[in-house]
């Protein structure tokens, strides 16, 4: 009886050691199921390389220098701005030409950025909202010599007239400009308050149309001289975004 019931357990055993073979067995025929949850499981979790460089590029850009004034250089969402007398491609939302003078301009709620080139050598003029003629206008004149760039606020005092701001008890509310002159062309860029508060200057708002003067000398620098070339156009600012 004993030896019976030992051969029944050994055969119970081999049975079982046959069973859990097959089924280790068939483990082995999933090799697809068992990549493709190891395949889930790698691909779809974000590893800290991946997500670092999207985290990164949300970031601003850094502008490309440092310079002395605050608003000299920032990056917008058109991209990055700098007043160094160079206008870069898309440095500047709008732009426009009166008497070949090339008008480049952007706003926001409180600054318009404008950049002037004219195709000579001597000082070259923005007015803004004139009046009558010349008169009542907010003039920004510039002019580069000798690699310097010199920059005055001035107001339309008659129709063919002006002077400084701070000759008649205004100030010069020009934040920061820069100028550079070649052979053939003078780049002037400068930044202005929308509303600088100085009776001697012209409250802009934005989303508004105004009326521009433009005039610029062939050779001559200076703040007085007259233009050997002038006209007129018109920009719109953008709204207060
Ligand atoms: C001291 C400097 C300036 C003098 C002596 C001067 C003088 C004159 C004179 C005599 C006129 C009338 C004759 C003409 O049409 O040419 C005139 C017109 C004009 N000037 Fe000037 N100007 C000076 C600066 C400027 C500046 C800086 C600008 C613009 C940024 C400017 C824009 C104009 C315009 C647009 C006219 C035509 C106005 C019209 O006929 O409706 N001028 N200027």
């Amino acid at each position: 009886m004993n030896n019976t019931l030992l051969i029944i357990l050994a055969v119970a055993l081999v049975a079982v050691g046959v069973v859990g073979w097959i089924i280790l067995s068939s483990g082995d025929d999933l090799p697809e199921a068992a990549e493709s949850a190891d395949h889930v499981y790698v691909t779809p979790v974000p590893t800290e390389s991946s997500t670092t460089p999207s985290a990164e590029s949300e970031e601003e850009p850094e502008p490309e220098s440092e310079t002395e004034t605050a608003v000299s250089e920032s990056t917008t969402s058109v991209g990055i701005w700098a007043v160094d007398g160079v206008v870069d491609l898309g440095e500047y939302v709008h732009s426009t030409t009166v008497s070949d003078v090339a008008v480049h301009w952007s706003n926001d709620g409180n600054l318009l950025r404008i950049a002037l080139e004219s195709p000579g050598t001597g000082y070259v003029s923005i007015g803004l909202d004139p009046v009558d003629r010349m008169e009542g206008a907010n003039f920004i004149i510039g002019y580069v010599q000798e690699g310097e760039a010199y920059v005055r606020d001035d107001f339309g005092t008659g129709p063919t007239s002006h002077a400084a701001d701070t000759e008649r008890g205004g100030e010069d509310n020009v934040l920061s400009f820069a100028g550079t002159e070649w052979a053939d062309h003078t780049v002037l860029e400068f930044v202005i308050p929308l509303d600088s508060g100085d009776e001697m200057d012209k409250a802009l708002v934005p989303g508004r149309t105004y009326d521009i003067l433009v005039a610029y000398h062939d050779l001559q620098d200076g703040f007085t001289s007259r233009h050997s070339r002038r006209g007129e156009g018109t920009i719109t600012l953008d709204p207060a975004s």
